[in-house]
């Protein structure tokens, strides 16, 4: 068993860990930070890579990890920045993954495998000489606050190079310094069938049905905001709110999780402000106005967040109508509603509930509600549907009478 322990940086410290005596596939990293573990990983792997030789004959030949391995470019990651795990083996391969943070699980994504065919020794009598990379575009999906286990092999092929990974102990975005005890097994685990294990067969090219917004998005919990002047509540907002970001052609779907979310705000005679932000988001502010002394609507948004790839998402738009009402009442909206804030950006709401003004004694006034929600218009539709059916039934009866009349039909 050989240890290797390297020092990377004033508060990042790294163990990788080779066991066995032979070659035994066996790495162990234990990325630390200030406060104990930031990401921990422990895997077995191996690869195979096929090339053309000399006589035009395909080769395969199989890399396993060596003993000298470096782990140049790995970090922990943090809610604006992937973290990612990079191992060198040796000169002439390396292969690399990213974790990307999202609300309440982290994606493992982009594992790159890079090799270097002009290794005479790795690659003997290769024709095309060069560094060739291959990038997996498999998505796995992990909750935070787990360690992911997983003993199968799981076999990725990606042509030219065919790749194994088993005895899988993973957890990145550690939280608080200590590895989780909560533990989730890999699907390939628990069907234990115990004939061939290899499950998961990638291609290239279609992007995998893993991203985090294919999957049925569940509604956002509903959250009560109130905001204080002095000793009296001046606003009231309880609502769900569900994020949509349209960057990329896939969009980018956030829950806001009230419990983790704190909120502030101010209330003055024309204009009133509820103020969200957590760990993600940096604020989302609506801005609610007073338009000819009578009523009051949803007038501006701005947002400030970060997104999975830790750039910045800013929006603002202070041209809004939404959430409009009579002073002294309050909003309601129980059906889902779009709260359309940019071409980029829209606020899906569930259960709104909103008053900020006028709130007497810290609690809601009468609702004005959304036509959404509103039956009433339905009333018309099924009198009026209701009329004319009597209508026809009274010219059938009629035509039927005239024809019994005439033709002298016999009465049943
Ligand atoms: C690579 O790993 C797979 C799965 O564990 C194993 O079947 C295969 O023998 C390994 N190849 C080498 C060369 O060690
Ligand atoms: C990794 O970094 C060390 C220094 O920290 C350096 O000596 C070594 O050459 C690097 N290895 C690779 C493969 O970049
Ligand atoms: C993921 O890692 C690859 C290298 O493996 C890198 O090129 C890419 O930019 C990373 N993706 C993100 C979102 O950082
Ligand atoms: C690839 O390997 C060859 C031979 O070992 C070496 O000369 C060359 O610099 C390597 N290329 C890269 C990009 O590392
Ligand atoms: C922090 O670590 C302790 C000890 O392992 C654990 O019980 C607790 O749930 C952790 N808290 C969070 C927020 O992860
Ligand atoms: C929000 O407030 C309503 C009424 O004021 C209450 O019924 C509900 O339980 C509250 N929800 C939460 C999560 O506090
Ligand atoms: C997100 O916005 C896009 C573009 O406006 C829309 O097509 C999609 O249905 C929205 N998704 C959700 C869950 O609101
Ligand atoms: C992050 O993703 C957004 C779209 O969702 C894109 O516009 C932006 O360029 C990306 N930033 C980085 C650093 O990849
Ligand atoms: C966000 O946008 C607002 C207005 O559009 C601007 O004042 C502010 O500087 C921007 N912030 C960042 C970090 O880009």
């Amino acid at each position: 068993m050989r240890l290797l322990s390297l020092v990377t940086g004033s508060e990042l410290v790294l163990l990788v860990l080779f066991l066995g005596a032979v070659q035994s596939n066996a790495l162990k990293l234990n990325l630390t930070d200030s406060k104990g573990t930031c990401l921990y990983a422990e895997w077995e792997m191996n690869f195979t890579v096929t090339y053309k030789a000399a006589d035009q004959t395909n080769k395969t030949v199989n890399i396993a990890v060596p003993d000298k391995v470096t782990h140049n470019g790995s970090s922990c990651g943090d809610d604006r920045n992937v973290a990612k795990i990079m191992i060198q083996l040796g000169s002439t391969v390396s292969w690399a993954v990213n974790f990307t943070k999202e609300s309440s699980q982290y994606t493992i994504q982009d594992i790159e495998i890079s090799y270097n065919t002009s290794d005479n020794t790795t690659f003997p009598g290769a024709v095309d000489k060069g560094v060739f990379t291959v990038k997996d575009p498999v998505k796995f999906e992990v909750p935070m606050d787990v360690i992911f286990k997983c003993n199968s092999v799981l076999t990725f092929k990606l042509t030219p190079v065919v790749q194994h990974y088993w005895g899988i102990h993973l957890q990145a975005f550690v939280q608080n310094g200590t590895v989780s005890k909560n533990e989730k097994v890999c699907e390939e685990d628990q069907t234990v069938t115990t004939v061939a294990p290899v499950i998961h067969t990638t291609v290239p090219s279609p992007p995998t049905t893993l991203t985090p917004t294919s999957t049925p998005i569940p509604p956002p919990t509903v959250g009560n905001y109130s905001i204080h002047n002095g000793n009296t509540t001046c606003l009231l907002a309880t609502m769900g709110l569900q994020l949509n970001i349209t960057e990329e052609k896939v969009p980018f779907i956030f829950n806001i999780n009230p419990a983790t979310t704190n909120f502030s705000g101010s209330c003055h005679p024309q204009t009133a402000q509820l103020r969200l932000n957590n760990s993600q988001i940096k604020y989302l502010d609506f801005i609610f106005a007073v338009k000819n002394e009578k009523r009051f609507y949803l007038k501006e948004v701005n947002i400030n967040m970060y997104l999975a790839n830790g750039s910045a998402f800013n929006i603002s738009n202070n041209n809004l109508s939404f959430w409009d009402a009579p002073l002294g009442s309050s909003y309601m909206c129980n059906k889902e509603q779009v709260v359309s804030v940019s071409r980029t950006f829209q606020i899906n709401t569930f259960n709104l509930k909103v008053q900020p003004f006028n709130v007497t004694k810290g609690e809601y006034s009468t609702a004005q509600e959304c036509s959404l929600d509103d039956d009433t218009i339905l009333i018309p539709i099924i009198v009026g549907a209701g009329l004319s059916g009597l209508i026809i039934v009274i010219v059938i009866a009629y035509l039927i009478g005239r024809r019994k009349t005439y033709a002298g039909y016999q009465t049943l």
